[in-house]
C-alpha cells in the first residue's frame, strides 16, 4: 500500500487540487484509491460536494472511528470537518498522539492512500508524514514560495531522522505561468536544486473552477491543461512510486 501526503505549509500551494486530481485519476485507472481530508478548512471534501458529514478524520483520530464514504467504484474518501481544528489541543496529552493515523489506516487495504494537509506543520501534518511512505510537496513557481521549501525540507529530514526512516519527497511545481521569465526561472531552480517532477503545473483557470463545478479535472475539462498536466504528474508519480 502507497501512502501519499500532499504537503506544504505554505498556504494556497495547490495540495487540494492536486489531492483532488491525483485521486480521482488514480481511481479512474482502477487502482483501490482512499483520499483523506486532514485540514479543517475541509476544501477537499467540499471539491468532493460533501459538508457536514458525520464520520470524518476528526472521529478518526479522536475516536478511532474509520468510516470511509463511497464516491466511486474504486474511491472512498474521508473527509474533513471544523472539527478537525480542535485535534491540536485535544490530543496535548494523548499516547503516541504521532502515531495514531498511521496506527489506523495501515490496517486498511487499498493500492493508495492520498492524505491532503493543513498548511501548517503541526500534530496533523506530523501524524500524516509518520503514516507516509512518499511525499509531494505542491509549491507554487513564484519567489516568495521558494523560501518556505527550505524550511519544509528540513523539516522532514528532522522527522525522517527521528523516525529512522528513508522516505523520499518529491516537489510538485504549480501555477506556472509559461508566460512569465520568472515563473520559469524558479520552475529551472526547484528543478536543479530540489527532487522534482520533471511534469508541472500550469495556471489554468479550469482548475481553479473545481470547487464550484465539484468535478476532477478530467471529467470537466478534459481537453484543458490542467487535465494534461495532471494526468502528466500522475504518471510520474505511480512510476516512481511503484519502483519503490
Ligand atoms: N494550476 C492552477 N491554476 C489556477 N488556479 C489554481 C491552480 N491550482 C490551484 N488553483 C487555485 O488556487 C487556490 C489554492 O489552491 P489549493 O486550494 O489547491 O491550494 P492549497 O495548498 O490546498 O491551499 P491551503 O494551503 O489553503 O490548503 C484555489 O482557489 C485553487 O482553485
Ligand atoms: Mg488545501
Amino acid at each position: 500500500m502507497k501512502i501519499i501526503s500532499i504537503i506544504n505549509q505554505k498556504g494556497g500551494t495547490g495540495k487540494t487540487t492536486t489531492a483532488f486530481n491525483i485521486s480521482s485519476y488514480l481511481a479512474m485507472k482502477n487502482f483501490k484509491t482512499l483520499v483523506i481530508d486532514l485540514d479543517p478548512q475541509a476544501n477537499l471534501s467540499f471539491c468532493f460536494g460533501l459538508e457536514n458529514v458525520e464520520n470524518t478524520s476528526y472521529e478518526l483520530l479522536t475516536k478511532n472511528i474509520c468510516m470511509p464514504l463511497k464516491i466511486n467504484e474504486h474511491l472512498d474518501i474521508i473527509p474533513s470537518s471544523i472539527r478537525l481544528s480542535k485535534v491540536e489541543y485535544e490530543l496535548v496529552n494523548a499516547f503516541s498522539r504521532e502515531t495514531i493515523l498511521k496506527d489506523i489506516i495501515s490496517n486498511l487495504n487499498y493500492d493508495f492512500i492520498i492524505i491532503d494537509c493543513p498548511p501548517s506543520l503541526g500534530i496533523l501534518s506530523f501524524n500524516s508524514l509518520v503514516a507516509s511512505n512518499f511525499i509531494l510537496a505542491p509549491v507554487q513557481c513564484e519567489p516568495l514560495s521558494v523560501e518556505g521549501l527550505d524550511i519544509l525540507i528540513s523539516t522532514l529530514e528532522t522527522i525522517f531522522q527521528r523516525m529512522k526512516k528513508n522516505i523520499s519527497y518529491l516537489v510538485v511545481p504549480t501555477m506556472i505561468d509559461i508566460r512569465n521569465k520568472i515563473s520559469i526561472d524558479i520552475l529551472n531552480y526547484l528543478q536543479n536544486n530540489y527532487n522534482t517532477t520533471n511534469s508541472y503545473i500550469r495556471r489554468n483557470v479550469k482548475l481553479s473552477e473545481l470547487a464550484v463545478v465539484k468535478k476532477n479535472i478530467f471529467s470537466y475539462a478534459s481537453n484543458s491543461y490542467g487535465a494534461k498536466d495532471y494526468e502528466n504528474v500522475a504518471k510520474e508519480v505511480i512510476e516512481l512510486v511503484s519502483k519503490k
